[in-house]
């Protein structure tokens, strides 16, 4: 039995350039390991800066097994602290979001800090004379998060010291940020009300290749969406498309129709579908809000805005978007076979309120708890995540659509039911997954 923190060469043979091993999924040594080096050495999502609008609020995730807070500054910053006082280690605070106000006060014994990190006040600080704790990592107060960066208020945080820079990681692949933010008239989006939180009993992985698998909605989704077009089948074109309709019957389109709308890939595990035309693409033209962004930004680029409707971009590892209806869902790894699914929805600042209900109604209807079409598939991660424990058979398969020289390609766009985006998703888990990460 291999152990692959020591070996890494049998942790490089998990992955083959177009079948990947079960280990991949089921192995506790390979998911302490993808904490530790993927989510540590790539950019991974924490929140959006319109989580914390006011001086003080903060906002507490938990990346790569680490706690985090991002707060906001009254210079109007945002900075991303590790949630972990100088002192014994406490959190400082565990509510979701908050405000702290002009400082962070440990619950514990009440070392206060700046929302910066620097030390603020030690109760009876003259017990600490004549000890060397001024000069100790417990005197320096909060450690910050090594990098973050902010785009179009999305903000990412790479952990590790080293690693490729914000706009070498993710390239062209942030065109997909920019369609949705551009969407606002005010070119601007806000995080409208709260978050569904949706565990899954199956490895994060699995969620992650499933934004980009084409060859599945038509069957995993033929019992929900197909429910809702043959009820809507027989109607006139002119009878009014209620939105639950107009956003279901799309998943059971035709293999040709998925195969058409392309699938482009970028390095470091990247990708959309939707290159051409997308599930979101056939929605009713509202002319209000195309009149509305056609002011703000001229006809030609509001055209090209409202005509680009990507289905799923996969930030890889963690954060996933849909442009086109404005929500993200957003990866959080607990084990090997389980896996929180983050979804939130934003609002279009200036946009007309119809745009929100549409969100509002694709999350409830798709992605939430109580959804049917986000059970189809989390029926389908649970029963590989169960069927893979069956010997014989070691490996899954990606290789449809496979061709030996894709991965020279740092940008390249297929046929939409092309497996290229796992298979590009495990080239970059690979490298980065490598005692040494190598380019
Ligand atoms: S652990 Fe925070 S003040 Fe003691
Ligand atoms: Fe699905």
């Amino acid at each position: 039995m291999p152990r692959y923190r020591e070996d890494a060469a049998a942790l490089a043979a998990l992955v083959e350039p177009d079948q990947v091993h079960r280990d991949v999924y089921l192995d506790q040594e390979v998911f302490d390991l993808e904490m530790e080096r993927l989510f540590h050495r790539t950019w991974v999502y924490l929140g959006h800066t319109s989580q914390v609008p006011n001086t003080g609020d903060y906002l507490t995730v938990d990346i790569a097994k680490e706690p985090l807070v991002m707060v906001r500054q009254a210079d109007g910053s945002v900075r991303v602290l590790k949630n972990r006082c100088a002192h014994k280690g406490a959190k400082l605070v565990s509510a979701p979001t908050g405000n702290t106000g002009k400082f962070f006060r440990c619950p514990y014994h009440a070392w206060t800090y700046k929302t910066d990190g620097k030390p603020l006040a030690i109760p009876l600080k003259n017990g600490y004379e004549g000890t060397r704790m001024s000069e100790c990592p417990s005197g320096q107060g909060l450690s910050a998060a090594a990098n973050v960066e902010t785009y179009r208020g999305f903000v990412f945080v790479r952990l590790s010291e080293e690693g490729p820079s914000f706009s070498d990681y993710f390239g062209d692949s942030l065109s997909s940020i920019d369609n949705m933010a551009d969407r606002s008239p005010e070119g601007e989006l806000e995080v409208a009300g709260g978050c569904l939180r949706y565990v899954h009993n199956c490895n994060w992985k699995m969620f992650v290749e499933n934004l980009n698998d084409t060859m599945h909605p038509m069957v995993a989704h033929e019992s929900s969406a197909g429910t809702a077009k043959k009820l809507w089948d027989g109607k006139s074109a002119e009878e009014p498309k209620p939105m639950a309709i107009e956003q279901f019957v799309p998943f059971v389109s035709d293999y040709a129709f998925f195969d058409g709308m392309g699938v482009r890939v970028f390095e470091n595990g990247h990708s959309y579908t939707g290159v051409n035309f997308s599930i979101h693409s056939s929605y009713a033209a509202l002319p209000e809000y195309e009149q509305q962004l056609a002011a703000a930004w001229g006809e030609e680029k509001a055209k090209q805005v409202l005509g680009t409707a990507r289905h799923n971009t996969v930030y890889y590892p963690s954060l996933t978007i849909k442009g086109a209806i404005q929500a993200i869902r957003v990866v959080r790894p607990i084990a090997p076979d389980k896996t929180v699914i983050e979804s939130w929805t934003f609002r279009l600042k200036g946009a007309p309120e119809v745009l929100l209900q549409r969100t509002l109604t694709y999350s409830r209807l798709i992605n939430s708890p109580m959804s049917v079409v986000g059970h189809d598939d989390l029926h389908a991660y649970r029963a590989i995540q169960e069927g893979l424990a069956a010997n014989g058979n070691a490996w899954v398969s990606l290789h449809r659509d496979y061709r030996a020289d894709e991965s020279e390609a740092r940008d390249l766009t297929v046929n939409g039911t092309s497996e290229i985006s796992m298979r590009n998703q495990f080239r970059a888990w690979a490298r980065y997954m490598a005692p040494q990460t190598s380019k």
